[in-house]
């Protein structure tokens, strides 16, 4: 960072600060103006405004876990609890239970990422499938990867589906795509939402809308902070999971006690 010059010591026989307009008036005005100070000194670039970033990402922070074949399981209960209408938004189609079962079993994990958010109790409330390998139209050198994802009607309005966009972004960029694309319908507007302010841009087409995100270059920076977000995305998740195995024994033991205690009843009577 640049040092501040120290200040000239003051003399003596300098005339008060305020008073140099009125010396210098005598020559006339200044051929060479100032520039009026309107606007405000410009925001601190650079550490302190990566830093500031950070720590606003951190205070929105989800728990997001990188699902595998292993999962497809809770993917399909997932899927299979999506009421017909966002089946609909989510496909494009009304799609059956037995067309979510192929779906489901048809993702390629060896070259795709899917992406889950689980509440405490375990249930996968929100699902991203970021399928890679997808021909960018009118341009076969740029790579894109296709952005699907389903929130559960009670999850929704929490950002949940928007942090799973970054978090796709971030993955994306981090192998080397430059586009992802969002296959939407034009009355879905919460997607359209979450896509345009991530910087997207829109083409609509009728009842239907692509939208276009450009995927800057990875960095070191964004390689460790997907990282950093598995780490904790895995930690969170084996912290619920004990509490659950804790709770799921504490109901255990409290049935086994009523059932003593009933028998102990039934003896004495
Ligand atoms: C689309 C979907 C994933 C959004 O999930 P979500 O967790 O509720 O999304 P978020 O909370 O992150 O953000 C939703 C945004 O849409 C906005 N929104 C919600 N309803 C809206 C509406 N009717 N009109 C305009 N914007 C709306 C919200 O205000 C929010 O924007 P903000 O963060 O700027 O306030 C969810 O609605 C869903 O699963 N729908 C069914 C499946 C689907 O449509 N999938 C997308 C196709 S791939």
């Amino acid at each position: 960072m640049p040092r501040k010059p120290p200040a000239r010591p003051a003399d003596p026989s300098d005339p008060p600060a305020t008073d140099w307009d009125q010396v210098l008036s005598a020559f006339g005005p200044d051929p060479h103006p100032a520039p009026p100070s309107a606007s405000p000194p410009a925001a601190p670039a650079g550490p302190l405004v990566a830093a500031r970033a950070a720590l606003e990402r951190l205070s929105t922070w989800v728990p997001i876990r990188s699902l595998a074949r292993r999962h497809r399981r809770r993917i399909i209960e997932h899927l299979l609890a999506m009421e017909p209408r966002d089946r609909y938004l989510r496909f494009g189609y009304s799609a059956s239970d037995e067309q979510i079962h192929k779906y489901a079993l048809s993702i390629d994990f060896a070259r795709d990422e899917v992406l889950g958010i689980f509440n405490r109790r375990l249930k996968l409330v929100a699902l991203a499938h970021l399928a890679y390998g997808q021909p960018l139209p009118g341009d076969p050198t740029r790579t894109m990867a296709e952005f699907g994802v389903s929130v559960l009607p009670e999850s929704r309005g929490r950002g949940l589906g928007g942090r799973l966009f970054q978090t796709a972004a971030l993955h994306a960029r981090n192998r080397g795509i430059d586009t992802l694309f969002i296959h939407a319908l034009s009355e879905n507007r919460p997607m359209l939402r979450i896509a345009t302010a991530a910087g997207a841009i829109v083409e609509r087409d009728g009842s239907e809308s692509a939208a276009y995100l450009r995927l800057p270059p990875d960095t070191f920076g964004s390689q460790v902070e997907q990282a950093l977000d598995r780490h904790l995305g895995e930690l969170d998740f084996q912290f619920k999971r004990q509490a659950q195995v804790l709770s799921d024994f504490v109901d255990s033991v409290g049935e086994i006690k009523a059932q003593i205690d009933a028998s102990g009843r039934s003896s004495k009577e």
